[in-house]
C-alpha cells in the first residue's frame, strides 16, 4: 500500500472510531436491509393470541415512573448506583460499555454536573476524563479545588449515566427518564451548591436553554444555588469564552467562602 492510501485509511479509521465504531460485532459487516424478511420483520401473530402479545405489555411500563420508583427507594449512593445498574428501561444502557456514575468526593460542597459519558469516559467508567475533563481539572485547580483533593474537593457527576451512540445529544426522553435518578443522586450527595456544565444539563436541571444567556447567573435548582456555565468542551472550541468562565469560577469559588 502506498504511504498517502495508508494514511487515508488511517484517518478513515481514526474518524469511525471518533464516531464510537471502536467494536466489531461480527467478522463481516451486515448489510441489514438485506436480511432475509422472517430475520427483520418478527412475523405478525393471529388469532386470540395476537390481542394479548406484547404491544400491550409495552406500552404498559412507564419508563419515568419506574425510575422514580428505582431511585426513592435508594438510600445511599451504593444504592443508588446498583438501581441504576439494574434500570433496564433506558436504550442507552445496550450500547454502552459502562455505567458512568460518578468521581470525586461524595459530600464535597460543590457538585457538578456534565451532559453524558464520551468515548473516553465510556471507557473508563469515570466521568469527565476526556479532553474535557482534563480542562475541566485545570479550572478547577485554579480555584484551589480538584476532585482528590481531600480538603477542597467537588463531586462530579452527569445528567445521562450512559454514552449515547457516535456522542450525539442525549434525546429529551432520556433526560426524562434519567432526571429522577440525577435528582436522587443530588438529594444523596448532598452538596452546597451545583454547577450545571452546558446546554445539556441547563435544559435537564432547569429546563431552560441558552447557555450564553444563563452562564454566570446564579439560580436554584431543587432548592440549591446553582451556577450554569459555559461547558469544558465548549471552552476548547471557542478559548475566547474561557474568559466568562474565569468570572464564574471565581463567582463559586466566592459562593463556596474560598478565601
Ligand atoms: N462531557 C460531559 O458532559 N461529561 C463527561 O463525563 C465527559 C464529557
Amino acid at each position: 500500500m502506498e504511504s498517502s492510501q495508508f494514511h487515508t485509511a488511517l484517518a478513515l479509521l481514526d474518524w469511525q472510531v471518533e464516531l464510537g465504531a471502536t467494536e466489531a460485532i461480527c467478522d463481516a459487516p451486515v448489510n441489514c436491509y438485506e436480511l432475509p424478511d422472517t430475520l427483520a420483520k418478527p412475523k405478525a401473530a393471529t388469532g386470540p393470541q395476537a390481542v394479548s402479545q406484547a404491544p400491550k405489555a409495552a406500552a404498559e411500563v412507564d419508563p419515568v415512573a419506574e425510575a422514580k420508583r428505582a431511585a426513592a427507594a435508594a438510600q445511599d449512593l451504593d444504592a443508588l448506583r446498583d438501581a441504576l445498574a439494574g434500570f433496564e428501561h433506558c436504550a442507552l444502557k445496550r450500547g454502552a460499555r459502562s455505567l458512568v456514575f460518578s468521581d470525586g468526593i461524595a459530600g464535597a460542597p460543590v457538585m457538578i454536573i456534565g451532559e453524558a459519558p464520551g468515548r473516553d469516559e465510556d471507557r473508563e467508567g469515570r466521568p469527565f476524563v476526556g479532553r474535557a475533563g482534563q480542562l475541566l481539572d485545570k479550572m478547577l485547580a485554579a480555584i484551589g479545588r480538584g476532585r482528590t483533593d481531600e480538603n477542597a474537593p467537588v463531586y462530579i457527576t452527569n445528567v445521562l449515566p450512559w454514552r449515547p451512540p457516535q456522542n450525539r445529544d442525549p434525546q429529551p426522553d432520556e433526560i426524562a427518564m434519567m432526571r429522577p435518578f440525577l435528582e436522587r443522586h443530588i438529594a444523596l450527595a448532598k452538596p452546597q451548591a451545583l454547577v450545571i456544565m452546558g446546554n445539556i444539563s441547563a435544559q435537564a436541571l432547569l429546563g431552560k436553554r441558552g447557555i450564553t444567556r444563563l452562564r454566570g447567573n446564579w439560580t436554584d435548582c431543587f432548592g440549591l444555588p446553582a451556577l450554569p456555565m459555559f461547558h469544558p468542551a465548549y471552552l476548547l472550541r471557542q478559548p475566547a469564552a474561557k474568559r466568562e468562565a474565569w468570572a464564574d469560577l471565581l463567582s463559586l469559588k466566592a459562593r463556596l467562602g474560598d478565601g
